[in-house]
């Protein structure tokens, strides 16, 4: 290569990496906007989480994007089975579901930004009914 040659070629590659970079970074910036986004901030209680439209409207979603990393009731997972639980806040579920969490080589993905914040409700509505302590379902209000 002359030295022309080299000087072309370097600088085409520092432009791809400065690209790669653009993007990368673009996505990272917007990314927590969007996850936060997903966050109406409303919280509901156990007791509100109790109905009944609300569990279905969950196990359906749950069925068609958590069950191929949790099982159809969470037995499946790197987690303590979702049929174990007693005291499970709402908000902590809500929470892991909406920003997701990385222990080791465990990921759990973050849904707040391809999800509503009420589809995220439901989703915790089901997972509570799943639990140990559940009081069972009650008509929609
Ligand atoms: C790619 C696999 C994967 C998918 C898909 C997934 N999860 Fe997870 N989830 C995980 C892993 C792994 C953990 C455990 C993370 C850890 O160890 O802290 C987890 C943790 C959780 C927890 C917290 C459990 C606890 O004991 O604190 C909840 C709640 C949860 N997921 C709900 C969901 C819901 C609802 C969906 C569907 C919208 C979903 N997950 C989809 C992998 C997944």
């Amino acid at each position: 290569m002359t030295e022309t040659q080299i000087r072309t070629h370097s600088s085409r590659s520092i432009r791809s990496v400065l690209a790669l970079w653009t993007v990368a970074s673009a996505f990272f910036y917007c990314y927590p906007a969007t996850a936060a986004d997903g966050n109406s901030g409303k919280t509901y209680t156990a007791e509100e989480l109790r109905r009944s439209d609300w569990i279905n409207d969950g196990m359906e979603k749950f069925n068609s994007a958590c069950t191929y990393c949790h099982g159809s009731k969470g037995q499946g997972g790197k987690v303590k089975s979702f049929t174990e639980r007693t005291g499970w806040k709402p908000e902590t579920i809500h929470d892991v579901i909406t920003n997701g969490r990385i222990r080791g080589a465990n990921v759990m993905p973050p849904w707040g930004g391809s999800m509503s914040d009420d589809e995220i409700w439901k989703l915790v509505a089901y997972i509570k009914s799943l639990s140990l302590d559940f009081q069972g379902p009650l008509p929609p209000p």
